[in-house]
C-alpha cells in the first residue's frame, strides 16, 4: 500500500506538540506525517545518543560497520589505536558516499569517485591532482562524536551532544561490565524493515500488556512489568508467586557477587532517558528459551550464576537490552521513513562459545526471532490503524507506564527543540 505523507504547516506542528494529551497516545500525524518524521530527524535522531552498534563487530582496526540514520549515514570504525570513531559516510571533495556495504574492513578509506584517501582516523592522506600547497588538514572526515561504554557503541550526530550521558553511564556502567560484552561474540545479526513508524516500534517495545501474543517468550519472560502485589490479576497470580520466589533467589545471588541492586528507572526527566532493571527469569530461570534453559553452555564475563534472571536496559530514544547469564541480545531500532524502521537484533555469546558444542543458533535466536515476528505483526496492524481516518488517541493503561514514559520524553525533547529552534522553524538547526 502507497501512504501519501501529509505535509504539516510549521505552526501546525508546535500546536501539535504542546496539545498532545497525557496518558493517551499521539495523534495520526506523528505516525504518518513527513514533516513530523522530518522532525524527528532533526530534534530526536541528530541530537541524541542513539545505540548503533556492539564492540565485537569491530574487533580489529579498520574494521567498520555503516550505519543509516535517516537521510545521515555514518561510518563506525576501529582505528590504529584500537579506539571506535564515527565519521559522516561523505567524501570531503564533493561529496560521494564513501562505504556503500553494512560492515567490513579496511586499511584506509578510498572514495570511490576520484580516488581521495582518508586513513581509519579520519585524516586526508592523499588527493590526485591538488596542488602540492594544498592544505589536507582542512578536508578529514567530518568526525561524529561516538562512545562505547560496557561493549557497546553509541554516535551522537549534534555538535553538542546532550551533556548527561556521561552521568548516565557512569551509573549503567557497573551493571555492564560483569558481562564482559566489549571481549563478546557476535553469535548472529538479523536485520527487520517494520512496517511501521520507530515510535510505534518503541512504544510496542515498551510494555508488556501484549504479551499474550509471544507464546515463546512467555515461557521464561515473567509478564508482571507495572504490577504490584496488590494489583496483580487474579489469573496471574502463581506467575507473581513464582516470580517472588525467583526475585529473593536473584536477590541472593546478587549479594553473593557483589553485583549491584539497584533498580533505576529515569526514562523521561533528562535528555538520555534509561532505564536498568534486573529481574529473574520464570521456568529453568537461566535464559530465553523454550521453558528457560540455557541456549549456551558458556556463561557471559564473570557471571558464575546461571540463572541469573535478565538484565534490562532501555534507553531513548531508540534501543533495549537484555543481558542474561548465557548470551545478550540488543535491539537498536533506526527510521527509514514515516512509516517503516530498521531494527537490528544481535546476538552475543562468550568469545570462546563455539557454535555446533557450546551453542546452535537456531536455538540461541529463537525466542527473539519468534518475539521480532510477532512484534513486527502488532507494529504493521497498528500502522494500518492508526493512518485510518477513524483513528483517535486512546488511554493507556496502568501497565503501560513506560509507554507513557517514552511519548513523555519525546514529546518533551520536541518542546525543548522547538524553544532552543527559531520558534519551532524546521528549517533551524539549533547547535544543541
Ligand atoms: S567525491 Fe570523493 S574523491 Fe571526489
Ligand atoms: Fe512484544
Amino acid at each position: 500500500m502507497t501512504l501519501q505523507h501529509e505535509r504539516a504547516p510549521v505552526g501546525d506542528l508546535h500546536d501539535l506538540v504542546t496539545r498532545r494529551e497525557p496518558g493517551h497516545s499521539l495523534e495520526a500525524t506523528f505516525y504518518t506525517s513527513a514533516d513530523v518524521f522530518d522532525l524527528d530527524l532533526r530534534a530526536i535522531f541528530e541530537r541524541h545518543w542513539l545505540f548503533v552498534a556492539t564492540e565485537p563487530e569491530l574487533p580489529e582496526p579498520g574494521d567498520y560497520v555503516t550505519v543509516e540514520i535517516g537521510t545521515s549515514s555514518v561510518i563506525v570504525l576501529r582505528d590504529d589505536d584500537e579506539q571506535v570513531r564515527a565519521f559522516h559516510n561523505v567524501c570531503r571533495h564533493r561529496g560521494s558516499r564513501l562505504l556503500d556495504a553494512p560492515c567490513g574492513s579496511v586499511g584506509n578509506l578510498v572514495c570511490p569517485y576520484h580516488h581521495w584517501v582518508y586513513g581509519v582516523d579520519g585524516s586526508l592522506m592523499h588527493a590526485d591532482n591538488q596542488p602540492p600547497t594544498m592544505d589536507r588538514s582542512r578536508y578529514g572526515l567530518r568526525p561524529v562524536h561516538a562512545r562505547t561504554v560496557g561493549g557497546f557503541v553509541f554516535v551522537c550526530l549534534a555538535d553538542e551532544p546532550p551533556a548527561d550521558f556521561d552521568e548516565v553511564m557512569s551509573r549503567v556502567e557497573p551493571f555492564l561490565t560483569p558481562y564482559g560484552m566489549a571481549g563478546a561474540k557476535v553469535a548472529h545479526q538479523v536485520d527487520i524493515v517494520e512496517e511501521g513508524n520507530w515510535k510505534l516500534v518503541m512504544e510496542n517495545n515498551r510494555e508488556c500488556y501484549h504479551c499474550d501474543g509471544h507464546p515463546e517468550l512467555l515461557t521464561a519472560y515473567f509478564p508482571l512489568h507495572g504490577y504490584t502485589a496488590d494489583d496483580v490479576p487474579p489469573r496471574l497470580q502463581p506467575v507473581w508467586d513464582r516470580f517472588e520466589e525467583a526475585t529473593t533467589a536473584l536477590a541472593d545471588s546478587c549479594t553473593r557477587s557483589g553485583f549491584p541492586q539497584e533498580w533505576i528507572r529515569e526514562l523521561d526527566t533528562r535528555p538520555t532517558g534509561f532505564l536498568v532493571e534486573h529481574a529473574p527469569l520464570d521456568g529453568a530461570g537461566q535464559s530465553y528459551s523454550d521453558g528457560g534453559k540455557a541456549v549456551c553452555r558458556k556463561r557471559m564475563g564473570a557471571i558464575d550464576d546461571a540463572r541469573f534472571g535478565d538484565l534490562h536496559l532501555h534507553l531513548q530514544p531508540n534501543s533495549w537490552f537484555h543481558m542474561l547469564s548465557d548470551h545478550a541480545v540488543v535491539f537498536s531500532v533506526l527510521p527509514i521513513s514515516p512509516t517503516r524502521t530498521f531494527l537490528r537484533t544481535t546476538w552475543l555469546v562468550h568469545p570462546d562459545a563455539v557454535e555446533g558444542v557450546d551453542y546452535d543458533v537456531e536455538s540461541l535466536t529463537h525466542v527473539w526471532n519468534a518475539t521480532n515476528t510477532q512484534d513486527s505483526v502488532f507494529v504493521a496492524r497498528t500502522q494500518r490503524g492508526v493512518q485510518d481516518p477513524g483513528y483517535l488517541p486512546g488511554p493507556y493503561s496502568e501497565v503501560e507506564g513506560d509507554v507513557e514514559a517514552f511519548v513523555a520524553w519525546y514529546v518533551g525533547r520536541l518542546q525543548a527543540y522547538f524553544e532552543v529552534g527559531a520558534d519551532g522553524d524546521l528549517g533551524a538547526r539549533p547547535g544543541r
